[in-house]
């Protein structure tokens, strides 16, 4: 799935995983966050209602990045600039940066199952001392090839915690309808 697969997803309004609006899980993760200085980003952001929100709540460092240019093109059309907003065109496993808190959901099931050692190892190097990847997983397979990609508490232990200082996992009672029940959260601590 490289960038021509998702800009045409985007092109020809296949998104299905496109909530539409800000998930409840993570407005609960930006909720918690105090400080509004914490260098975030979103991997693979898509339309990245998180940005209006963060933006909204006052943060002052937030970094987009995802592979598909209609996706930024129409996220910067929506939320404008602003002063330390950051959007890229561009693939996260090239991108370098220090980040506090690191935005997860619907971007590791979107990858293939292959690079997800690579997506462990290159979060953990994006991560600032203390830093944190925090949002939801899929833990549940599904009945088709993917993306989306499914997975196991068990496959994301064994995966994430020879790459992070703690990793927390455990069942989702927020999420939206449609997924309750098939995700987890994810803390990924560095
Ligand atoms: C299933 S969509 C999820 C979008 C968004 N996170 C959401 O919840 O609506 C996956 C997104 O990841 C992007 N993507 C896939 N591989 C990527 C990569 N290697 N680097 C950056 N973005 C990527 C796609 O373009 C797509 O926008």
């Amino acid at each position: 799935m490289d960038a021509t697969y998702w800009n045409t997803r985007y092109a020809d309004g296949r998104t299905g995983w496109d909530l539409g609006q800000l998930s409840p899980p993570l407005k609960v993760i930006i909720d918690a966050v105090t400080d509004k200085q914490a260098a975030i980003l979103i991997p693979g952001a898509g339309s990245g209602y998180e940005v209006d929100y963060l933006l909204q709540q006052g943060f002052t460092d937030v970094t987009v990045i995802d592979l598909a240019p209609l996706a930024i093109d129409r996220l910067r059309e929506r939320v404008g600039t602003a002063p330390g907003l950051t959007t890229l065109v561009g693939n996260f496993f090239d991108h370098q940066g220090q980040y506090d808190l690191i935005l997860e959901q619907t971007f590791f099931c979107a990858l293939d199952p292959t690079l997800r050692e690579a997506y462990a190892q290159h979060m953990r190097t994006l991560l600032k001392p203390g830093g944190r990847v925090a949002g939801v997983l899929f833990a549940t397979t599904f009945p088709f090839e993917g993306p989306p990609f499914g997975g196991s508490v068990a496959e994301y232990r064994t995966l994430f915690e020879p790459n992070f200082g703690a990793v927390r996992l455990e069942p989702c009672l927020l999420s939206v309808k449609p997924r309750l029940g098939s995700e987890v959260w994810v803390e990924l601590t560095a």
